[in-house]
């Protein structure tokens, strides 16, 4: 066999290679083949997913597709759950997350979640911020000060509470509150921060205010966020993952998911004729 005649020329190489590094995204998590069962039942199958770094990742699909027991795996949030068992890997920085030996409080540190339902502590909004880090031995005033502050800044809320830092965060709105445990997941300095519906249980101004701040917050950190609102996946993400009954039917840009989706279920799902 002639293999020689499909080589390309040295200008095509060129251009090739060019074209392949402007396109090149560095992958933050890497899912392979993976496989989560909640007893004999397999929740998600056999997903594979190259996670790219500093971008908003959507994951959406109609309710019980899988979206939430995906985004847990990548923190082991599902360990938490006694029938649950994960196959396959997850790759953060060269290691398999899911191995056993992992130290799942470090990992989540690195890898931080916000629930939909905002869930501060029942303490003060600076002692929300500090608490884990108290319990990781920070004990410097100046710098718990400082960390607070920031996070505070961070997530967009510093000045709405600088001057109650020390009432409940339980006497916050909810939109605030959800600030608040972006904050306090900020604190932690992860890489990555996951986000499960963060904004359903929300008015449309902190509803607006949560998107602002994910755009703002990946210029920083890589963010997984799950959402049934098209047009908030369509504003704030970069890629988009369609969940299916457990599988990944599509994952590509956004902008092509939205726009000329290439499998039929896609398009019927974000023209919204089901789900
Ligand atoms: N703790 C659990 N124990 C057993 N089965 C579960 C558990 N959590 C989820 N499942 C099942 O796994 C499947 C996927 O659920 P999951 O919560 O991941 O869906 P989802 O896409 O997040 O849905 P929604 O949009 O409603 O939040 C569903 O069939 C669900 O019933
Ligand atoms: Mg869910």
């Amino acid at each position: 066999m002639n293999y020689t005649a499909d080589r390309p020329t040295e200008t095509e190489t060129e251009e090739t290679i060019l074209k392949k590094a402007a396109s090149h995204k560095e992958i933050v998590l890497d899912v392979k083949d993976l496989s989560i069962f909640y007893g004999s039942k397999e929740a998600v199958k056999r997903a594979n997913m190259g996670i790219e770094k500093n971008a908003v990742t959507a994951l959406i699909g109609p309710s019980g597709c899988g979206k939430s027991t995906f985004i847990r795996s990548i923190n082991r949030m599902n360990d938490l759950i006694p029938s649950s068992r994960a196959e396959g890997e997850i790759i953060y920085d060269g290691l398999n997350i899911l191995r056993k030996d992992i130290n799942v409080v470090a990992l989540r540190a690195e890898i931080g979640m916000v629930f939909q339902k905002p869930n501060p502590f029942p303490k003060s909004i600076y002692n929300n911020i500090t608490h884990a880090l108290k319990y990781n031995g920070q004990k410097d005033k100046q710098a718990l000060d400082q960390i607070v502050e920031e996070s505070l800044r961070k997530a967009a809320l510093w000045d709405e509470v600088k001057d109650r830092l020390h009432q409940s965060a339980l006497s916050l709105s909810g939109g605030q509150q959800q600030r608040l445990c972006i904050a306090r997941t900020l604190a932690m300095e992860p890489q990555i921060l996951l986000l499960d519906e963060p904004a359903s249980a929300l008015d449309p101004v902190s509803n607006a205010k949560i998107e602002e701040l994910i755009l703002q917050l990946k210029e920083d950190y890589s963010i997984v966020i799950v959402t049934h609102n098209m047009s908030q996946a369509s504003r704030v993400s970069d890629k988009t993952a369609f969940f299916f009954n457990g599988d990944i039917v599509e994952y590509d840009d956004t902008k092509k998911i939205f726009t000329n989706p290439s499998e039929t279920k896609t398009e019927e799902y974000i023209s919204g004729r089901f789900g």
